[in-house]
């Protein structure tokens, strides 16, 4: 299993927002949106072996984690509005507590904050830190159940860095510019696919 986690900031975590408006009212969800293109799309296949986790941080309802199941997911299209329309639809959801509540055919929501996500996803996940400055990507190992972590426009504050180093992570740069995440997110299953393959 391939796992992200991706830190939005001020991803809107009630659903008071407007689909044409997902860049400024609803706290750069347009970047959340593409994070789950990356994560899915194949030219014509959806990548079944990875799971998807927008840790929302935004607005007044906050944390909400949402999860995307590539095994599971139904009803997702290319495009970034469809794709807020189904997150939309999650921040609709009663949630449960101690649960998550499912809001379509692969798509779930819970409360959950960092601390939990990560303690949640240690127990079968390798994190992997993504970030500029770490060890090169192309000399190192990918481990099996990689978790890869990144922040949306914004780094990772130092507080959720100080949560990070409580579990034991690698450091890795994806070359000597900065990316946006979803970028971030095409070089790394490019490096994984091209690697199974040799
Ligand atoms: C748009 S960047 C955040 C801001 C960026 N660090 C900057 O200074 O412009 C989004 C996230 O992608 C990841 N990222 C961006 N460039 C990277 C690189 N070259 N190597 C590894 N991770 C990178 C980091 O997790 C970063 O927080």
């Amino acid at each position: 299993m391939i796992r992200f986690v991706i830190l939005g900031h001020r991803a809107h975590t009630t659903a008071d927002f407007k689909l044409e408006d997902i860049c400024g009212g609803a706290g750069r969800l347009d970047i959340l949106t593409r994070c789950v293109n990356s994560a899915f799309f194949l030219s014509h296949d959806l990548r079944k072996d990875v799971e998807l986790y927008l840790l929302m941080l935004g607005g007044e309802d906050a944390p909400k984690l949402i999860r995307f199941s590539g095994a599971e997911i139904r009803y997702l299209n290319p495009d970034e509005r469809s794709t807020a329309s189904l997150i939309r639809n999650a921040l609709m959801k009663k949630l449960e507590p101690d649960r998550e509540v499912r809001s379509s055919p692969g798509i779930f929501v819970s409360r959950k904050d960092l601390k939990e996500v990560m303690d949640m996803l240690s127990k079968d996940s390798n994190f992997i830190y993504l970030r500029e400055g770490g060890t090169d990507v192309r000399e190192y190992e990918f481990p099996e159940n990689p978790c890869f972590i990144l922040g949306d426009d914004r780094d990772p504050t130092e507080e959720e860095e100080a949560i990070m180093s409580q579990y034991p992570y690698d450091k890795i740069s994806l070359g000597p510019v900065s990316l946006h995440a979803n970028h971030c997110m095409v070089v790394v299953h490019n490096e994984m696919d091209r690697r199974r393959a040799a």
